[in-house]
């Protein structure tokens, strides 16, 4: 089961050669929006991940059938339903890792920012507990827009006092895990080899895939690369637009938030050389937050690495990009503010 979970980077083999004979650290990771389309499997693949100790399931409605069920798995965690928000602090408490999938999703003719105005007041509600009762906790963002509600995340934390740049992170994996997918379909490649990093932000063309530094090499012609590139960034309206009115990625994001979480405990567990995309506070362009490539550790991001050497077709990217991206960080911080 556990080796499903997994891919080539995240073994549970490399895991637990990781540790040594040491036990593993007890780790407490919440899950808020917990009964909802990602929510539900990704509680079910945090409760087979062999690094958590306790899983927290928070919601506003129906965590307590979906915690029932999920806690009849028969492996090592601690399944625990919170629901409403006097037992938000409950489910915080203690927390190592805290991740939210909480809000609305897309309906097909939406953009990730039309969603701004429900999401961002739940965003905002559920950090200003973060900072109350996990204020050390590593938050892994999943809402929607990401580009707008990591900012709003920092802002809340600053205001109570409690932010460390090194402990926010948006959740961009999908996009990673989508790059990956397409460019073994056209590369005609072994997809659990693929490495691709994928830079800039979460929304059309503010994801950035660098197919110039794809791994194993494949010698793509432009319009391929250009295609897989749009693909990308598209690929989410792919999956709202099939779903029809019915949402938007829910599996395929539970499998990347489970990936991310497990980058993340494992890091804080002093794993070696952990190293996954993600957006967070940047100085890697003049942009105050930006997904690149960081190395995850003992305190949350401990290095936020730089872009390396782009193409010509990315280096325009970046340049579009950047307008677009700032514009949403900017929204986030004034609704933070307001
Ligand atoms: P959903 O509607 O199926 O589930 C959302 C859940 O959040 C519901 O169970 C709802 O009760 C809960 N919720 C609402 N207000 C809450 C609050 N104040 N506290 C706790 N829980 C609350 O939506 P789905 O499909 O699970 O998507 C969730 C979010 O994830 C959306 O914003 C979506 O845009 C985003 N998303 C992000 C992706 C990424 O790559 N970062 C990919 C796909 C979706």
């Amino acid at each position: 089961v556990i080796k499903t979970l997994n891919n080539s980077t995240s073994s549970s083999h490399l895991l637990h050669r990781g540790y040594g004979s040491e036990a593993v650290p007890h780790r407490k990771v919440a899950v808020l929006g917990a009964a909802g389309g990602i929510g539900q499997p990704l509680a079910l693949l945090m409760k087979l991940n062999p690094l958590v100790s306790d899983l927290a399931l928070y919601d506003i409605a129906n965590t307590p059938g979906v915690a029932a069920d999920v806690s009849h798995i028969n492996t090592k965690s601690e399944v625990k339903g919170y629901m409403g928000e006097e037992e938000l602090g409950k489910a915080l408490e203690g927390s190592d890792v805290v991740i939210i999938p909480a809000g609305v999703p897309r309906k097909p003719g939406m953009t990730r920012d039309d969603l701004f105005n429900i999401n961002a007041g739940i965003v905002k509600g559920l950090c200003d507990a973060i900072a109350k009762y996990c204020p050390n906790a590593l938050v892994n963002m999943i809402s929607n827009p990401v580009n707008s509600t990591v900012p709003i995340a920092s802002e809340v934390f600053k205001k109570a006092g409690t932010y460390d740049e090194k402990k926010l992170f948006g959740v961009t994996t999908l996009d990673v895990v989508r790059a990956k997918t397409f460019y073994a379909g056209k590369a005609k490649v072994p997809v659990t080899e693929v490495n691709v990093p994928v830079v800039g932000g979460h929304a059309g063309i503010t994801i950035l895939p660098l197919f110039s530094q794809a791994t194993p090499k494949a010698n793509l012609a432009d319009e391929d690369i250009q295609a897989l590139t749009k693909r990308t960034q598209d690929g989410g309206t792919e999956v709202v637009e099939a779903k029809a009115g019915k949402g938007s990625a829910t599996l395929s994001m539970a499998y990347a938030g489970a990936i991310f979480a497990d980058a993340c405990l494992k890091g804080l567990n002093g794993v070696a050389d952990v190293v996954e995309c993600s957006f967070v506070q940047s100085s890697v362009t003049e942009l105050p937050f930006f997904a690149s490539k960081v190395r995850l550790g003992k305190n949350g991001v401990e290095e936020v690495m730089g872009l390396g050497a782009l193409s010509d077709y990315e280096k325009e990217g970046l340049e579009k990009l950047k307008p677009e991206l700032l514009a949403s960080i900017e929204k986030g911080i004034k609704f933070a503010n307001k």
